[in-house]
């Protein structure tokens, strides 16, 4: 399973790589950019949980540093894939953090519109969520 992970994060990394090699620009950090568009405002910039959205939640945010910790030192990142897809989230659940497979689908459509669905919606959301999970695994506490 790590092995098929890591290979098909190389596979998105050196996919993004080559468009930003391409455009002669400095390497941009996607990850950490769609943890601080998305996911900052309930857990924080630095991923503990203390987002500025914290507050009015009744559950509070998982602290996202210590995922491994707590699993041994290793990143348990099918469960956390799951997690944040939500695909087997109950519609009307008591879960306040959003469905994330969903909430980007919708962006996805939204961005690619002109591009009348000649885009892989699946494969498109599942690379944003490897690119979550490979940041996610950045600022792990070890
Ligand atoms: C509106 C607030 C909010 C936002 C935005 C948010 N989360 Fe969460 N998240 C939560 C809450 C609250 C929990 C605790 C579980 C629950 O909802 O019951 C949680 C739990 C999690 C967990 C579960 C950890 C575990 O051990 O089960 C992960 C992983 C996670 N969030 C990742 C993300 C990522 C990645 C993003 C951005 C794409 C994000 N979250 C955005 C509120 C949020």
């Amino acid at each position: 399973m790590k092995n098929r992970m890591n290979a098909c994060l190389i596979a998105v990394c050196m996919a993004m790589s080559t468009g930003a090699a391409f455009a002669q620009q400095p390497k941009a950090d996607i990850g950490k950019q769609e943890y601080e568009a998305n996911c900052a405002s309930c857990h924080g910039l630095s991923g503990k949980g203390d987002g500025p959205m914290a507050g009015q939640l009744r559950t509070s945010p998982t602290d996202l540093t210590q995922l491994a910790k707590k699993n041994r030192g290793v990143l348990p990142v099918s469960r956390l894939y799951e997690v944040i897809e939500g695909k087997n989230v109950p519609s009307h659940g008591s879960r306040e953090m959003p469905v994330w497979g969903r909430e980007f689908q919708i962006e996805n459509a939204e961005f690619y519109k002109e591009a009348r669905g000649s885009y892989d919606a699946a494969a498109l959301v599942r690379a944003r969520i490897l690119m979550l999970l490979e940041y996610i695994d950045r600022i792990q506490a070890r």
